[in-house]
């Protein structure tokens, strides 16, 4: 058998590839397996995130955001374009094409850090003395062995009981991300973060969309009043929002998707579609891990069950990203990646999910970090807020994206920040100065007193900030 390595990780991921990557830096031999592959068969390392989630879906968030300004709102610039048309083919060969600059990307960098990246499916196959034996199926065949294993085998989508994903008339992410004409009629289950970016791009482009939402309550993750002004902003861009509903039948046609549901007030309802997103969230991926021959311990919701530090029941065997417990977020499966190769060489790696942002790349965008207002009351703290609207910030008006506003929720005794709500013009930008901020145990007087440039989009966290106080200048 080939000489041991320090450390497997199972799963080329955002969680996985950072996890060999930084295991590699501190001088581990590290291997890294991933079964992904691309059309012809050559490996895709990335996972989700680079082949089916985070970067498609925002290319195709840009390129429907360009179609939409060429139509809509270049002529207020005074830029008067005829014609205007998508070729929705180039559309997604321009989308594949970048999937396959970060596939080779992540390529370059194995090579680079020297990690041996194995193309195929990997399985614990028992233990070897202190290491763990790992079996790998697929075009790099091996068995081999390692002191430590890191799982980051990530996600796959959750199904609508009793219906069937085919990737044609009824579609998971990766199904959406490849329609191949724009649908007359879309339906999206769940108002969740696909379907408003997945229902956004192809509203964009000329579809019709309804989203079919179980809760009652419109994206009930987010602070109150940013909910409520997205919901406000969807609906006036024609996204068809139905919170409250039960699906009763989905039947699928030649031609078509008919859904029967019941409706907030229990009426009986039905919506005929070309074609239908199922985005209700996400189940963690263990199959093929062989986790049970080892006594690999899942939690009651399927998740691997892991400790604050991501070690899981099994000796140094490490679990991390979509696969584990918390929020399902590229970024916080990355910085549990660089922690755990930490922890392993002995120091103190440290992931904090309180200021782990959230991003939805809609228009506007949405992003916050920290606790949000219901959750303040909630827990009986006494808290300050400041708001100031995109509407009277100089950079918003010059670009004509006005729709929007900050949000800093501050303690009423200490002032420290407790969270910043972004809805508007580059949010997942804005959000990482409330991440810094918080980070550093800021207080919105800090935050007040930091020059900011000038005409920036940023200057609306400042009066926000300035707001907590009520001595906001600009309003
Ligand atoms: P994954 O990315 O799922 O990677 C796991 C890898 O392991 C996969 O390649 C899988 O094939 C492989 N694997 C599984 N089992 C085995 C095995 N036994 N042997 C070998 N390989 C195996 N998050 C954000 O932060 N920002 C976004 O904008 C964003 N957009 C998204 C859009 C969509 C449409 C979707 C679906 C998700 C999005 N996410 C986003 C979530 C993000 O993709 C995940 O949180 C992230 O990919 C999790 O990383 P991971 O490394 O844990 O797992
Ligand atoms: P989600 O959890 O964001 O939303 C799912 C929605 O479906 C919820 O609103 C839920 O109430 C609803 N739902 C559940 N069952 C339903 C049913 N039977 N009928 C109707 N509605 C139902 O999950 P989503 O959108 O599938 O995304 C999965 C995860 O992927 C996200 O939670 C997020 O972690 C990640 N992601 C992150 C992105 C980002 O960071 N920008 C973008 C896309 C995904």
């Amino acid at each position: 058998m080939a000489e041991p390595f320090d450390i497997v990780v199972i799963g080329a991921g955002p969680g996985g590839y950072t996890a060999a990557i930084r295991a590699a830096q501190l001088g581990f031999k590290t291997a890294c397996i991933d079964d992904w592959s691309r059309a012809g068969g050559k490996p895709a390392p990335g996972g989700t995130c680079t082949n089916v989630g985070c970067i498609p879906s925002k290319a195709l968030l840009q390129s429907s955001e360009n179609f939409e300004h060429a139509q809509h709102t270049f002529g207020d610039h005074g830029i008067l374009i005829k014609d205007v048309a998508i070729d929705v083919a180039k559309m997604l060969a321009r989308k594949d094409k970048v999937v396959g600059q970060n596939n080779d990307g992540i390529l370059y960098l194995f090579k680079k850090n020297k990690i041996t990246f194995l193309h195929g499916r990997g399985s614990f196959a028992g233990k070897d003395g202190d290491a763990w034996k790992i079996n790998v199926e697929g075009p790099s065949a091996a068995e081999i062995t390692a002191k430590h294993v890191i799982v980051a085998t990530g996600s796959k989508p959750r199904a609508l009981p009793g219906v069937a994903i085919d990737n044609d008339r009824v579609l998971d992410n990766e199904g959406a991300l490849a329609i191949p004409e724009v649908p007359k009629k879309l339906g999206v289950v769940g108002a969740g973060v696909i379907g408003l970016e997945m229902g956004s791009v192809w509203r964009r482009l000329g579809s019709e969309v309804t989203v079919l939402e179980a809760l009652p309550t419109f994206l009930g993750v987010a602070d109150e009043a940013i909910a409520k002004e997205a919901l406000k902003a969807f609906k006036k861009q024609g996204l068809d929002i139905r919170t409250g509903v039960t699906i009763t039948r989905v039947t699928v046609k030649k031609d078509g998707v008919d859904v029967d549901y019941t409706d907030a007030a229990g009426a009986a309802a039905k919506v005929a579609l070309e074609r239908l997103i199922v985005s209700i969230g996400r189940v963690p991926h263990t199959d093929g891990l062989n986790a049970q021959a080892v006594g690999l311990a899942l939690d009651e919701r399927g998740f691997i069950a892991v400790d604050g530090d991501c070690k899981t029941n099994l000796p140094n065997v490490w679990a991390i990203g979509d696969v584990v417990r918390g929020p399902m977020l590229a970024h916080k499966a990355e910085d549990e990646a660089v922690a755990v190769a930490e922890r392993i060489a002995g120091q103190h790696g440290h992931v904090d999910f309180n200021t782990t942002p959230w991003v939805i790349y809609t228009s506007p965008e949405i992003a916050w970090v920290g606790q949000n207002e219901q959750q303040l009351k909630a827990a009986g703290v006494a808290y300050r807020a400041g708001t100031f609207p995109f509407l009277a910030n100089g950079r918003a008006r010059a670009m004509g994206d006005t729709t929007g506003f900050v949000k800093m929720l501050a303690d009423a005794k200490t002032d420290r920040i407790l969270g910043l709500h972004v809805i508007g013009p580059f949010a997942s930008e804005l959000i990482a100065e409330g991440v810094v901020a918080m980070e550093f145990g800021a207080s919105s007087e800090d935050i007040a007193r930091i020059c900011h440039a000038h005409p920036s989009l940023s200057e609306a966290t400042r009066e926000a900030a300035l707001g907590v106080d009520k001595r906001t200048i600009n309003i």
